[in-house]
């Protein structure tokens, strides 16, 4: 009989990313400048990816810090290259700031900005063309779960804003339930594991090997006082945390849930 085939599936380095969302002057500056000197002692020697998506506008002044083990991501791309697109960026562009990274989908783009599921998969087609991570997030709104349609929401999304070519090194997924962005809220072990399950085996399904080793990230009011608990559930592969990526101190002490 034949030896059963090794698997070559690696369990993914975990990502902490911080969205500043529309926060953040070059007076913010020195919050990263803190983060790195703190990252660099050994004690807090981290066991994951540590990312930065500030303003646009701060991409390059943050490049320019040469913040050691601080990655940098946008927070949106257009999905064309360059063009008549008043107000709007590119992902090259983003790349060129220093970006290795951009946020797509999040649902204050797709509550303010009416973003579809079809524009935010031409943008993750985007970043891609561009050498970009994308960072893609899904979630359900407080009325959807309580109607018990969270996971077809979710599923949904996934489905209709991925591209066909996604694979683990240049697509991760967000959760990040609506109703707990930003609120203090936020969902059971249980409800965090019901969901990441529900998205890991849909890419599975959708994705093979890619799919398994894809990162799923939990967001939604992560604090320092939750982040350990949030991230030991099972297919939570890090996080993407707003509010307290603002300042290095909450921030490291949400990274040091991987240290
Ligand atoms: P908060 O961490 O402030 O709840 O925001 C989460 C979020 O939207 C990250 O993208």
């Amino acid at each position: 009989m034949a030896a059963p085939k090794k698997t070559t599936l690696k369990a993914p380095k975990p990502l902490v990313a911080g969205n500043w969302k529309m926060n953040g002057t070059t007076a913010s500056l020195g919050e990263v400048k803190k983060l790195a000197r703190a990252l660099a002692k050994k004690k807090n020697k981290a066991k994951c990816e540590v990312m930065i998506c500030p303003p646009a506008t701060l991409l390059a002044p943050m490049k320019a810090l040469k913040a050691k083990g601080v990655a940098l991501g946008g927070q949106d791309c257009h999905a064309a290259n360059s063009g008549a697109h008043t107000g709007d960026v590119s992902a090259a562009m983003l790349k060129d700031a220093g970006a290795t990274a951009v946020i797509l989908g999040h649902s204050e783009r797709r509550a303010d900005h009416l973003e579809t599921d079809k524009q935010v998969k031409a943008k993750v087609g985007a970043a891609h063309g561009a050498g970009l991570l994308a960072i893609m997030c899904v979630g359900e709104s407080l009325k959807q779960r309580k109607s018990g349609d969270t996971l077809k929401v979710v599923k949904a999304q996934l489905r209709g804003s991925l591209m066909d070519d996604c694979t683990a090194k240049n697509t991760v997924i967000a959760y990040e339930p609506v109703w707990a962005i930003g609120s203090g809220l936020t969902p059971t072990v249980e409800q965090v594991e019901e969901v990441h399950t529900a998205l890991r085996k849909a890419l599975v399904r959708r994705f093979g090997d890619e799919g398994a080793k894809m990162r799923i990230l939990y967001g939604g009011s992560v604090k320092p006082a939750n982040a350990a608990e949030l991230m030991a559930v099972p297919n939570v592969n890090g996080t993407l945390v707003g509010g307290a990526s603002l300042t290095a101190k909450d921030f490291g002490g949400i990274v040091k849930a991987y240290a």
